[in-house]
């Protein structure tokens, strides 16, 4: 039989320097436990579109049969995912898309809606009437242009919320902490920060902190992640009162490619669904995710016993050859 064809996957990250990116590498390389013909390799482009279009070009010079591109940005991104394409080689948009539809598929959130649902859950919680301070992504990123325009379409059917300022954040907490205190100070009547992600909503709220605020304002973040750094625990330890879920979709994404490649059907577009995770959820929320991490190290374990056991095989066959050869030779 032909042997198994080796498929080579490049991943094009925009940054893996936070908890968010590294659960999706983790969940990735889960999945790619499942095919062990994959030679999957990751160029981390530290948030710098530059070095990312670089990276994208050196996996078009050393051989790639897919692209999986998280872009930076979308514009700056953009030509050079076009190129890959237009090659002939399927990409694969996680999270963050470019501006052009020349893509073999999208896996990810749908930020246009993660920003509603954020706008109309804002609306309620301040009972229809209030002041909003936005924190943004970074420019240009596609989730920090959706996020806005979802959360502006979210408040649109309630005249008295207002959002009365914005702070352009970069995804981190400590632009956060520099930018927000001048802001907050010239804009007394804010009742509600809306972050893009869970980390800058951290910073707000530990602003918000410093200047006495904490139980004035409330803070609402994205990303709803998993463990103690993560969003969920934000939310029961009340420095956030919600948070958006926007899964990583690492599986997915591994998923997806390997249908594109191995010719099978795939969706275009496969959206990661989105919920509020606030007081009355938190707990159900903690615990599954334990409950999945658990497992997931139970299967882990499984497969060191199976390496081991194989090992041991391997080892018990040789000397039976070895045995075999001597006596044969006798
Ligand atoms: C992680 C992150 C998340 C955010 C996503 C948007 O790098 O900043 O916090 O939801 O990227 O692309």
């Amino acid at each position: 039989s032909p042997t198994p064809r080796t498929y080579r996957i490049g991943f094009s990250q925009c940054t893996n320097g936070d908890a968010w990116r590294q659960a999706m590498l983790a969940g990735m390389k889960k999945e790619l436990s499942f095919y062990p013909q994959v030679s999957f390799r990751m160029k981390d482009a530290h948030d710098n579109s530059k070095l990312q279009q670089q990276h994208i070009r050196e996996f078009l010079h050393e051989g790639i049969d897919l692209l999986i591109v998280s872009a930076n940005e979308a514009e700056p991104i953009t030509p050079i995912v076009e190129e890959v394409f237009n090659r002939g080689i399927p990409v694969v948009i996680l999270d963050r898309r470019t501006t052009s539809k020349l893509y073999t598929a999208y896996v990810g959130g749908n930020n246009l809606e993660v920003g509603h649902t954020a706008g109309s859950y804002a609306s309620s919680l301040l009972r229809q009437h209030g002041n909003v301070l936005e924190v943004l992504g970074a420019a240009g990123a596609s989730p920090a242009v959706d996020r806005h325009k979802g959360f502006v379409q979210g408040i649109a059917g309630y005249p008295g919320v207002r959002l009365t300022a914005q702070v352009q954040g970069d995804w981190k907490r400590p632009s956060v902490m520099r930018a927000l205190p001048a802001v907050l100070r010239a804009h007394p009547e804010v009742d509600l920060i809306f972050a893009h992600n869970d980390r800058m909503a951290l910073g707000a709220y530990q602003v918000c902190k410093q200047l006495g605020l904490d139980r004035r304002i409330r803070v609402i973040g994205v990303d709803g992640l998993a463990g103690p750094q993560g969003g969920i625990q934000f939310v029961q330890d009340k420095i956030l009162t919600a948070t958006l879920l926007y899964p990583p979709g690492g599986e997915e994404a591994i998923r997806t490619a390997m249908r594109i490649l191995r010719k099978q059907p795939f969706e275009k577009e496969n959206i990661l669904s989105t919920m509020v995770i606030d007081s009355t959820n938190v707990l159900t929320m903690k615990l599954q995710t334990e409950k999945l991490a658990s497992q997931q190290q139970d299967i882990q374990r499984q497969q060191q016993l199976l390496r081991a056991q194989l090992a041991t095989y391997t080892s018990q066959q040789t000397i039976l050859y070895v045995l075999a050869a001597a006596l044969l030779g006798a």
